[in-house]
């Protein structure tokens, strides 16, 4: 059976993934099983998107009872779950708007059009990101990313963005330009394998963008929703530091549906009507399932403490990797952590690898072979974005067939 749907899959989806060899059937919590009824406990979350893990009870019974009601009635239309989805999201930044969509990507793409639309009359539209960004597959997205790997054979792209490296900001000063009207960054950098902004740099980056007028734009698609300890990354990385700050958007996707595909941009409130009405749209963006989800997912995570929890057992998984580490210091390179957004740099010079073929992807596949879900990135990252209601009992499990793996792999 496995293999026929391989073979479905070859024959007939658009072949832009590079898929691993397995075909997986149905989950429950942190675990997930294949077609021949293998277990894995799933420490990729589909990408920081599982954020209570698989097969919720409780997101399975609001689908189940806002679909007998409304699934869908068009944005022409007012209706209770998206004012109060827009409010719960709000309330959790500061004030402002909410702009729903379906994708991280089309997040990306209407903080670009917020850019682009404020800076118009000045005739300003240049956005500045960083190098090793990530913002998602659609022709601005791939524009604004900062990694050529993603633009290949796309040209021409749309114009106006200009890439720096991240976390210093004498590159982003000195890249601004009269034309300039915004600066997007992610406040971790996810794709690039785990790289979080410093509180200096953010702190450093608000007042440049308040004294040069730029709109300071938070790609919070994989580093948002809780994932890092808090409602949002730059609550985390300026925890210690008694500060104001906020973004003047702030993109979100992935964990707000966890599986259910659903985007959001807050926009504050100084920017609030620059996107009026007529400018931009979305025939699915907030509809009333997806709202009844987004909201249910902030009820369980509030009622279940899980922003400590992602703190805690983030905690935990770093200190156990650490020690791994020390005892294996030629294999792990370093571990970057914050909260459960976890990434392991590996030696990429393991003799069994065969060396055309990033050592990230062969590292997954020996996990997968263990027993263990994981996501690679770049050449040699392997990813921990476990859900957020991982139990403490599960993390030790996963350390454990990671540890194994090294062991098979090394000895
Ligand atoms: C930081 C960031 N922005 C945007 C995206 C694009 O999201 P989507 O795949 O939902 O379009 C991603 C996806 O990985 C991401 O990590």
């Amino acid at each position: 059976m496995s293999n026929n749907i391989k073979d479905r899959f070859k024959q007939f989806v658009a072949p832009t993934y590079g898929r691993f060899p397995l075909t997986l059937a149905n989950g429950k919590g942190s675990y997930i099983w294949d077609t021949n009824d293998k277990q894995y406990l799933d420490f990729g979350g589909g990408i920081a998107v599982n954020c209570l893990g698989h097969s919720h009870p409780e997101i399975g019974q609001t689908l189940s009872e806002q679909s007998s009601r409304l699934i869908h009635c068009s944005n022409l239309y007012h209706f209770e779950g998206q004012s109060q989805l827009a409010e719960n999201l709000t309330k959790r930044i500061a004030p402002g708007r909410v702009f729903f969509c379906n994708s991280g990507a089309e997040s990306s793409e209407v903080m670009i059009k917020l850019a682009r639309r404020s800076g118009q009359m000045e005739g300003r539209f240049e956005i500045i990101t960083a190098e090793n960004s990530f913002h998602g597959r659609t022709m601005a997205g791939i524009s604004a990313t900062g990694q050529a790997k993603v633009k290949d054979g796309f040209a021409p792209l749309l114009q106006g963005f200009s890439h720096v490296p991240f976390n210093n900001l004498e590159a982003i000063r000195s890249s601004i330009t009269p034309s300039t009207v915004a600066v997007m960054i992610e406040g971790v950098q996810g794709e690039s394998g785990i790289h979080p902004a410093t509180p200096e740099y953010l702190l450093g980056l608000r007042e440049l963008c308040n004294n040069h007028d730029l709109l300071l734009l938070w790609d919070g698609v994989q580093c948002g929703h809780f994932r890092t300890g808090s409602f949002q990354s730059f609550q985390t990385i300026l925890s210690d530091h008694n500060s104001e700050f906020l973004p003047d958007a702030v993109g979100m996707a992935k964990s707000l549906g966890g599986g259910f595909p659903m985007g959001a941009v807050w926009i504050s409130e100084k920017h609030a009507e620059v996107l009026c009405p007529g400018t931009h749209g979305s025939t699915f963006g907030g509809n009333p399932l997806a709202c009844a989800v987004g909201n249910k997912i902030l009820e369980i995570i509030d009622r279940d403490n899980l922003e400590k929890n992602a703190n805690e057992i983030g905690n935990y998984l770093v200190d156990e990797l650490t020690i791994i580490q020390k005892n294996h210091k030629n294999i792990i390179k370093a571990i970057r952590g914050i909260g459960l957004m976890i990434g392991i740099e590996m030696n990429a010079e393991v003799e069994s690898f065969d060396k055309k073929i990033p050592a990230s992807i062969q590292w997954v596949s020996a996990l997968h072979e263990a027993g263990l879900l994981t996501i690679p990135a770049g050449n040699s990252i392997v990813r921990f974005l476990p859900a957020l209601n991982l139990k403490h009992e599960e993390a030790q499990a996963g350390i454990s067939l990671f540890e194994q793996t090294i062991k098979k792999l090394t000895s």
